[in-house]
């Protein structure tokens, strides 16, 4: 199967929420693949951010996949609202999910495509056994819950391990990575074999997105 075509998914948690919509036409005009929408419920990460009623703002307000990013606990009782507000992806975390075989094949019924997350310290090793039921696998490098953190090394190896799975058993699986994402982390992590790239602060704090986006595409064409 020849390698996914590499994304880049620039995270609205950096964004201006007060010019949300402008935010999400700006990158989208600035080269932006898809959008990814970060949801915290204040009990399984500290911060509490959106639900289905800003999701579905952000898809009016453009035409790019919106990639959700649940980071909540038990997912399975909400996770069908954020695809009826617009949701293309929706990511469910390994570690709120003891049915996730169940969980990943309700995203699937709802008419999403099925994204399992795991946070820096969680095994690669517990996805193993669903690979064939999803249809994205997200690896984190930093503790979720925040914008602007520093990348954890250990993303690597997992990615690494994560990517001979994906080739090995020819599966249509995109790769993402999310956290600390920009110039010097996103060559390390496409060389490694991820070819999603999540950014906030590198896409959002910067004065020109166009340039933010084109300098990870480039950097990431590079490795
Ligand atoms: C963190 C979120 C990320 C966050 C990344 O919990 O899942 O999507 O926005 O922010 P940066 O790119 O600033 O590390
Ligand atoms: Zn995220």
């Amino acid at each position: 199967m020849s390698p996914r075509p590499l994304r880049i998914a620039p995270s609205i948690l950096a964004a201006d929420f007060g010019r949300l919509a402008e935010e999400v036409r700006a990158v989208e005009e600035a080269g932006a693949d898809w959008i990814h929408v970060d949801v915290m419920d204040g009990h399984f990460v500290p911060n509490l951010t959106i639900g289905p009623v800003v999701v579905e703002a952000v898809r009016a307000a453009t035409q790019l996949p919106l990639d959700v990013h649940l980071m909540i606990e038990a997912p399975e009782l909400s996770l069908e609202s954020y695809v009826a507000a617009g949701a293309d992806t929706v990511g469910v975390h390994v570690e709120t999910c003891p049915h996730l075989h169940r969980t990943l094949a309700q995203i699937r019924e709802a008419g999403a495509r099925a994204s399992v997350v795991l946070n820096p310290a969680t095994p690669a090793e517990l996805i193993e056994p669903v690979l064939g039921d999803l249809d994205q696998v997200l690896v984190m490098t930093v503790n979720p819950g925040f914008g602007g953190q520093k990348f954890i090394e250990g993303g690597l190896d997992k990615i690494a391990r994560i990517r001979r799975w994906i080739d090995e058993r020819d599966l249509a699986i995109d790769l993402e990575v999310d956290g600390g994402i920009g110039p010097g982390t996103a060559s390390r992590v496409v060389e490694a074999g991820a070819n999603v790239l999540v950014a906030g602060t590198a896409i959002f704090r910067t004065p020109s997105y166009r340039d933010a986006i084109e300098g990870l595409r480039k950097e990431a064409d590079a490795s």
